[in-house]
């Protein structure tokens, strides 16, 4: 029998584990192939200066394992089943330097370039401040979450949101949004509730009717079932209905997808007639609504309108939120509310996905929405939003003297303002992201960039401190002076 040339250098563990090691080397880089024979135990301790019982623990490992098989007899030998074919082959398995192709059966969109967080100055609109987030008195319910773990909750199991936690978000519903009998179902964020609503509910040919300017995010997972967007023009109100009465009578929608509280990115509040006007169109056509009030509470003007889901008798309302504003995005937290029959359907799909959202996050959740302290941190920075979007209100206003801004509007409520910047938004954008200062132009938010105009830009005053805000707008504005 040929000697096999084993090596056991830089091998750790017990003798008969590495020679298995060796031997399982030795078949796979083709010395002996299958259906060759083996040394037996007494001629492979010789060579290996070792005692046959631990060649034969090797073998016998390397049997378990399905490298080789022992027949009655005759000695080991090689599984004859295993899928190395020649010497040649195997080399050019193992020596082949090109790299396995992966062939990639959905469209992959680009993962951000810039990411906002990194900037010195950033203007992301929507951003909360989340050095305002109190994070010391988070802990404590972290830490009593833990101290008092519910134990049936951290095993497997009900899939729809930890129990005391949708009982807090209900009672919230009901008196800060008007929002009432509805099942909840927590996600691990507004963007798991749109992709799990975009497969459950559409499909290819299939159409999802969208403000013109929006949120891309939303629009991608609608892509990803296979539907299609149409762009329904908007105004200084937002949607326009009789636009979105076209679009359904030439193609086939199945969705409507709105932010009508702060118009996602210009902000604006869809008036009450034209949320009533959309209902009904919706409503004649059987076309669901997804309302995506993902910054409700910060509004200013007023008290923020009630949902649209708040007034919704024929149950077509899908309505989602979030706690990446109210909190800091990293917390993956966000709800839907809906009828039985789709939170149970919704609940069943994101099992595929994944079995639970992360309990204790949710347990501490809740008790820091039960103790009260949630409700109060909310009011203390929606009022700090309003003093930054004054702020920066008054700062912009300097720009608009000095003829480096055309024009924009005191938005209502959100978290960002949008300015006509006239048609060097780009421009603007390209030197801001080349000097630490994060900001979009209008381009960004658009369903087609090409073909419309992009004279706006996009500020968000929530996410910085009024020193920062006025830093980063001279370095934006100042340029060129
Ligand atoms: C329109 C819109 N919806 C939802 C969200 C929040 O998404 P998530 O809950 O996945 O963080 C955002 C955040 O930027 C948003 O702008």
């Amino acid at each position: 029998m040929k000697q096999l040339n084993l090596s056991l250098e830089s091998r750790n563990g017990a003798k008969y584990l590495q020679i298995s090691a060796a031997l399982r080397d030795a078949i796979r880089h083709c010395q002996v192939l299958p259906s060759e024979q083996l040394p037996s135990a007494r001629e492979l301790a010789a060579q290996l200066n070792t005692n046959r019982h631990t060649i034969m623990a090797a073998y016998a490992e390397l049997i378990a394992e399905g490298w080789i098989e022992s027949i009655e007899r005759r000695g080991y030998f090689v599984n004859r089943a295993l899928p190395i074919e020649t010497s040649t082959h195997s080399a050019e398995v193992t020596n082949n330097s090109t790299p396995f192709q992966w062939r990639f059966t959905k469209t992959l969109f680009p993962t951000e370039k810039n990411i906002a967080a990194n900037f010195q100055y950033n203007f992301a609109g929507g951003n909360p401040d989340i050095n305002l987030f109190p994070f010391k008195e988070f802990k404590n319910h972290l830490n009593d979450a833990m101290s008092r773990p519910d134990l049936v909750s951290l095993n497997y199991g009900n899939n729809q949101g930890f129990e005391p936690l949708i009982k807090q978000i209900k009672i919230y519903l009901r008196r800060a949004r008007s929002l009432n009998h509805r099942e909840i179902v927590v996600t691990n964020g507004s963007q798991e509730a749109l992709y799990i609503l975009a497969q459950i509910l559409l499909s290819r040919g299939d159409a999802v009717a969208t403000e013109a300017m929006g949120y891309r995010p939303a629009w991608r997972a609608f892509l990803s079932s296979g539907a299609t967007l149409v762009g329904i023009d908007q105004d200084e109100h937002g949607m326009i209905p009789s636009s979105l009465e076209q679009a359904i009578s030439a193609h086939h929608i199945k969705m409507i997808y709105l932010t009508p509280l702060h118009q996602y990115p210009t902000t604006v509040t869809l008036p009450i007639a034209r949320r009533m006007a959309i209902y009904k169109i919706a409503a004649s056509h059987q076309i669901a609504i997804i309302e995506d009030d993902y910054d409700h509470e910060f509004h200013y003007r007023c008290q923020p309108l009630a949902p649209m889901a708040s007034d919704d008798p024929q149950g077509l309302v899908i309505y989602i939120s979030t706690f990446s504003k109210i909190m800091y995005p990293g917390v993956r937290l966000g709800f839907i509310a809906v009828d039985k029959t789709l939170a149970q359907a919704i609940v069943s799909y994101r099992t595929l996905i994944n079995h639970k959202v992360s309990i204790p996050q949710q347990d501490a959740l809740a008790r820091w929405m039960a103790s009260g302290e949630f409700e109060r941190y909310l009011r203390k920075i929606t009022k700090i939003y309003q003093q930054r979007r004054d702020f920066m209100c008054d700062e912009l206003k300097k720009y608009i003297n000095n003829g480096k801004i055309i024009n924009f509007k005191q938005p209502d409520g959100g978290m960002a303002i949008w300015i006509n910047v006239g048609s060097h938004a780009k421009q603007l954008v390209k030197y801001a992201v080349k000097n630490q200062v994060f900001i979009q132009d209008q381009a960004h938010f658009q369903l087609d960039p090409i073909s419309s105009q992009n004279h706006h830009i996009r500020l968000g005053f929530s996410g910085m401190c009024p020193q920062k805000i006025k830093k980063g707008l001279k370095i934006i504005f100042n340029h060129g002076n």
